[in-house]
């Protein structure tokens, strides 16, 4: 396999941990890939010959964005429902039943079609990780034929049966989620890395702490890694089972007493607290204070969380922008968040930094420094850097630098 050298760039954001706010920034800095992996850093003047060249025209270079928390698997849409909670509608998870619907009612061509969709339109945004949760089947076959398309994409597939309790249940839910841990646990977990529960008291649709528990001991009795959906609607029993059962994340904490705080900064090498400020702002929810949880000690991660009901919406550098203006995160805080805090809560060490060996998952910004991130919220200047391109086409669209 040939080797390319990256140059040209004006800054290189490596999210290594070291430096100024942790960031590992270079100037004038350049890369050599081989096989899709780093095998060089350094300055420019020193760049060892490579077979290609990229230059990327003085451009920023930062990790791949890794989107750690979606729901990129469904049909149709709830744009009306979008609209009513503009004006004072409550989410509570209720309209997760029509999507159940659409998804069911959908081929496997067009599911697959329209992940696919969506799977360019993330990396056109610079995202390059995506964690892909089924939960829109809740059928043993509905849920096995979605982590199957899923895992065609992605290898960070999460089983989510116990996303609600579908209509045909809801007068068994003990009988629901006993199929959810036996049967379709069964049939999901050779296509699902993680296992999710959508903990959430207050909602009737979801799952209690008990209900939770069982799913999360049956997944981890079946291999799969721990996610949790908690403390999304009001203060709740998520953080706290996320802990105690040693989750890799516990997703949106939006309300979190001390008790949470401090669980999850004790918690802080294996639970990442997950934030999803894109969900807050379009459910009209307060925000998490991510201030707090990392002035306790806390591991953060940022997700879109991008999902027809909640958050539709699969733009990382537009979260990046929220954690900064609403979570009262600095640009840098919430880029590592984005990144390395992220590919945590996967527990992946190959990305989320741009250090010798790790993947080379490159997202190029079209802006003189990291900041504009936050910037300049809604301009598309990050997409992710496919290192087949030629030098050409990575200067093909013009540059705010020039
Ligand atoms: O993370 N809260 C649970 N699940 C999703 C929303 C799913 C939906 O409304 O379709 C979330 O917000
Ligand atoms: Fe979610």
């Amino acid at each position: 396999m040939s080797s390319t050298a990256v140059t040209g760039i004006g800054e290189l954001v490596t999210c290594d941990g070291t430096g100024p706010e942790r960031l590992g920034l270079r100037s004038n800095a350049a890369l050599v890939i081989k096989d899709n992996v780093i095998v060089w850093i350094g300055s420019a003047a020193d760049a060892p010959p490579a077979d290609n060249r990229i230059d990327v025209g003085g451009r920023v270079i930062v990790p791949g964005f890794v989107d750690s928390h979606s729901h990129l698997i469904f049909a149709g849409d709830r744009a009306t429902e979008f609209a009513a909670r503009m004006t004072g509608q409550p989410y509570d998870g209720g309209g997760i039943g029509v999507t159940v619907a659409a998804t069911r009612a959908a081929t496997e061509a067009k599911l697959t079609g329209l992940l696919a969709a969506r799977i360019r339109e993330l990396r056109a945004l610079g995202t390059t990780t995506i964690e892909i949760k089924s939960g829109y089947g809740l059928t043993v076959a509905d849920e096995l034929r979605s982590l199957q398309i899923a895992s065609q994409f992605s290898p960070e597939t999460t089983f989510l049966g116990a996303h609600v309790v579908p209509a045909e249940y809801v007068h068994d839910r003990e009988g629901y989620v006993d199929l959810v841990t036996g049967a379709m646990l069964h049939a999901a977990a050779p296509y699902a890395r993680w296992i999710d529960v959508f903990c959430e008291p207050h909602s009737a649709h979801a799952f209690d702490a008990d209900e939770a528990r069982q799913v999360l001991t049956a997944g981890a009795a079946a291999g799969l890694g721990l996610r949790v959906h908690g403390n999304q609607l009001g203060l709740g029993p998520g953080v706290g089972l996320a802990v105690e059962l040693g989750a890799a994340s516990v997703d949106h904490c939006t309300y979190l007493d001390d008790a949470d705080v401090d669980a999850l900064a004790e918690a802080a090498e294996h639970t990442v607290a997950t934030l999803l400020p894109g969900v807050d702002f379009c459910t009209r929810s307060p925000y998490p204070d991510a201030a707090r949880l990392l002035a306790a000690g806390a591991s953060i991660a940022l997700a879109t969380d991008c999902n027809p009901g909640t958050c539709y919406s699969s733009s990382m550098p537009w979260v990046i922008s929220l954690a900064v203006r609403e979570l009262g995160l600095t640009p840098a805080q919430a880029l590592l968040a984005a990144t390395v805090g992220s590919a945590k809560s996967l527990r992946r060490n190959d990305i989320g930094r741009l250090v010798l060996g790790n993947r080379a998952d490159l997202t190029m910004l079209d802006a003189p420094s990291y900041l504009h991130l936050a910037y300049r919220p809604g301009v598309p200047i990050a997409r992710s850097l496919d290192v087949g391109f030629t030098g050409q086409r990575a200067n093909a669209r013009p540059s705010v630098l020039s």
